[in-house]
Parts: C-alpha cells; sequence; structure tokens
C-alpha cells in the first residue's frame, strides 16, 4: 500500500492532469479553514478544510496548497506558517516550510506570509485560475486582489488567467469514489463508532440522563483514538426521538422509553455515521417493537438494494414503499399502497431521504443528479442507509404508537458485485439488540 505521502501526491497529479484537460495547464489554489475565536482568547478546536486535507494531508491552519500545470512540468507548492520556538512553546509544534516540504511530498515550501507577494507570480500566464469561488470571503478577497494585480501589470507583458474555474467541482467527482488508503481509515471511523453503540447499549438505563450515555459514547471515541465527533451525538429518548437533529440530551430517562442515538466518531479526518435504537430498559414493548422491526426490514431491503450500476436514488424508493406499505398494515395511513405513495401520505412518518454520501464530511461532497438523472453507484462510493419512522402523538395516532420514534442507519461501501458494511458489527435485529443491553 502507498504511504501518506504518495497518496496525497496522487491525487495532486490527478487534479493536475484534470487541469491539463479542462485548459491545457493552470494554476490551482486551495486554502484550509482560518482558526475561529470560541470567546475571548479561546479558538474552537481547530478542523482543517476537507478539500486542502484531501490534497496534502497537512493539519496546520495558516496554509495554502497551489499547484502549477505548465509546460516547463508541474510544481507542488505549499504555504504554512514558518517555524517559531515561542509559539511552540506555548501552542505546540510547527512544521515549517522546509520539514513540510519533505514530509508532505512537495517541490517548494514557503512561508505563509510570502503569499500575496508570490501569487500574482504564480498566477501570470496561465490559461485558468482552479479555486475556491464564495466558499470563504477572505480567500475571494485574497484571489481578486491577486487577478487585480496581475492585471496591473499586463503592460510588462503577462497575461491574466482568462478563466476562473471553482475547483471543488472536480474535486467533489474525485472524492466521490474512495480511494484504498480513505476506506481504510473509513473501516476504523465505523469499527470505533460501533463499539460506541454498543457501550450505550450496555450502559444505558432509566434514571440516567441522555448526556451520560452521550459521555459514553465520547469514551470510546477518544479512548481508540477518534479525535472528535464526526457531527455532534444525537441522544433522543422517548419524544426527542421524533426530533430529527435533537441536540439538548439532557433528558431523564425513564423507565419504557426508546432510546435513540445518532453518534459517529471522525477518525483522522473521516467520518463515520451509525443510528441505533433500543429500549432504554433493555426490553422493547410489543408497539415499540412493531415500529422497530418495520423500519428493520425497510433497511435490510435498502441494502439489499445497493449496488454498483443502479441509480443512487433506487433505494430511496425502496425505503419509501417498504415504510408505506408497513403504516398502511400498522394502521397509521390509509392504502392501497400506490395512492399512500402518490399522495405522499407516509410523509407524516418518514420525512427525509434514505442516506447520503459519506466521507471526510458526514453529508460528504459529490453531487446525487447529473443532467437531470440520477448518480449510478460505482465501486469505491460510501453512503449511509438510514430509513426510519418518527410518530409524534397527537392527530389521530394511537397511544400505544405515540411519540415513538426509530431509525437504524448503517455506512456501506459498494463493492463490486455488492457492498461491504462499514457498520455492521453493531447489533440490529431485536434479538442482537436485547442482548446488548443485557439485564439492566
Ligand atoms: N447524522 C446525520 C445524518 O444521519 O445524516
Ligand atoms: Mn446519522
Ligand atoms: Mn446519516
Amino acid at each position: 500500500m502507498k504511504n501518506a505521502h504518495q497518496v496525497h501526491r496522487g491525487r495532486r497529479d490527478a487534479l493536475i492532469a484534470a487541469m491539463r484537460r479542462h485548459s491545457g495547464g493552470g494554476l490551482a489554489l486551495m486554502p484550509t479553514s482560518a482558526e475561529v475565536v470560541r470567546n475571548r482568547d479561546s479558538t474552537y478546536p481547530y478542523r482543517h478544510d476537507s478539500y486542502f486535507y484531501y490534497l496534502t494531508g497537512f493539519p496546520e491552519p495558516e496554509a495554502v496548497v497551489a499547484l502549477v500545470a505548465d509546460d516547463k512540468g508541474d510544481r507542488h507548492v505549499l504555504f504554512c506558517r514558518e517555524k517559531h520556538p515561542e509559539r511552540e512553546t506555548w501552542d505546540g509544534f510547527r512544521y515549517g516550510p522546509d520539514a513540510a516540504k519533505d514530509i508532505f511530498g512537495f517541490d517548494e515550501a514557503h512561508p505563509i506570509g510570502e503569499l500575496d507577494r508570490m501569487l500574482p507570480d504564480f498566477a501570470s500566464d496561465r490559461p485558468a485560475l482552479y479555486t475556491p469561488v464564495g466558499m470563504h470571503a477572505d480567500w475571494d478577497r485574497r484571489v481578486a486582489a491577486t487577478l487585480n494585480e496581475v492585471r496591473a501589470r499586463v503592460r510588462t507583458g503577462v497575461t491574466a488567467p482568462d478563466e476562473i474555474v471553482d475547483v471543488r467541482g472536480t474535486l467533489d467527482r474525485m472524492r466521490l469514489v474512495k480511494d484504498a488508503h480513505e476506506l481504510a481509515l473509513m473501516r476504523r471511523a465505523g469499527a470505533i463508532s460501533s463499539e460506541a453503540h454498543r457501550r450505550a447499549m450496555a450502559r444505558a438505563r432509566p434514571g440516567w440522563h441522555e448526556y451520560e450515555v452521550e459521555a459514553e459514547l465520547a469514551h470510546e471515541f477518544l479512548k481508540n483514538g477518534a479525535q472528535s465527533v464526526a457531527y455532534p451525538s444525537i441522544v433522543a429518548s422517548g419524544p426527542n426521538a421524533c426530533v430529527l437533529h435533537y441536540r439538548d440530551n439532557d433528558r431523564l430517562m425513564a423507565d419504557g422509553d426508546l432510546l435513540l442515538i445518532d453518534a459517529g466518531c471522525e477518525y483522522r479526518g473521516y467520518a463515520s455515521d451509525i443510528t441505533r435504537t433500543f429500549p432504554v430498559n433493555g426490553r422493547f414493548t410489543g408497539p415499540q417493537k412493531d415500529v422497530y422491526e418495520l423500519v428493520l426490514a425497510a433497511q435490510v431491503a435498502c441494502l439489499d438494494a445497493v449496488r454498483p450500476g443502479v441509480p443512487f436514488h433506487d433505494y430511496h424508493e425502496v425505503a419509501e414503499r417498504v415504510l408505506a406499505q408497513g403504516l398502511i398494515d400498522l394502521k397509521l395511513i390509509e392504502g392501497p399502497l400506490d395512492a399512500a405513495l402518490e399522495s405522499g401520505s407516509y410523509k407524516r412518518f418518514y420525512m427525509h431521504r434514505a442516506g447520503h454520501w459519506l466521507g471526510m464530511d458526514v453529508h460528504d461532497a459529490g453531487l446525487y443528479q447529473e443532467k437531470g438523472e440520477s448518480v449510478k453507484l460505482e465501486p469505491g462510493m460510501v453512503l449511509t442507509v438510514e430509513p426510519g419512522l418518527y410518530i409524534r402523538a397527537g392527530d389521530g395516532v394511537p397511544a400505544h404508537f405515540a411519540d415513538i420514534g426509530v431509525r437504524i442507519e448503517d455506512d456501506v461501501v459498494v463493492t463490486a458485485d455488492g457492498i461491504e458494511n462499514l457498520t455492521g458489527g453493531t447489533p440490529k435485529t431485536v434479538a442482537e439488540v436485547e442482548a446488548a443491553c443485557g439485564d439492566r
């Protein structure tokens, strides 16, 4: 397997090749994210920009990658912070340009303080500039200043790029199909998150607050070297399970509640995204089991529908059909099935899509539709499969189904002949879930 440095250099070469095909060459510039102040002199935990990291593997803020494709050859250039013994004493290690150049496989590296001075030369006589447009206001201003500076030099004989291309389009297409390096990290992210859900099932109990379960998830993530959650953990008990992006995680859980947990770690820049729903006291009631088994049947049918060559949209239709028929059977909506699908009456209880791309971002880069057609699945694409039902009390809902919310979510890679389930080790059938809960 290639080492990380070769992997990132290979991705930069692929972007350069795409630039040559599109415009015969040019300059690509991609900045990483800025540090953000949380309050006074504290910053939020730093998270690199996903596009920048995809191309570099470089973890520090205040960095820009520049890729030159021209007749004299390619140049891979990094701008980054200089070494700074005093700041390193307070805030920690910085690579500095010299070490970064060698370790991250660049041809050149320069101090970030040189960027504005050097960019006009980089951008002169290039047919096209490839950079994000409208992603960061500061960056847009910097790009505009660079182009104006190049134009101001036209009497010296240089030309400014004719074309500005949002580089994210090409990178989104590249990111949609994961390479072996990415899949290895995503397997690990999935395995850690799976263990976290197992731990939550084993430990949650009536009388705990939701945040106590969130702490169990965080424990498992950090203990296994995941640096962060991929998104804020949703720990939603009882009626909160019907709030799709529930955030408070502060309810006291009662005997008889279901607990919906949507939580996944980020491991070395890659997300996982698992949902499981289980009874806080360890045993499903009859109506809870009816709803759970229906969502499970939909999820299993969706997993069966994911394979190479089929449109992304197909498994969403599978979820709608199975859930709508089940809702008719439970007498929560009226049949027949075709009428329910046509009217969308099931959307009262199932109002989201069955999944999304997954990668460095939890709702990852990549188009779902191109020229009006659903994207076709290919080996290496990673997506979630996550049907659910959310039965809010009121409006004719029978009391025994009131406030039951269930979602079941796995992360899968499309393979040559089907899928690899990255989170398949997480208890899922009623018997598996009750066994994982154990005796309270
Ligand atoms: N956790 C976000 C989602 O499932 O889409
Ligand atoms: Mn999720
Ligand atoms: Mn998801």
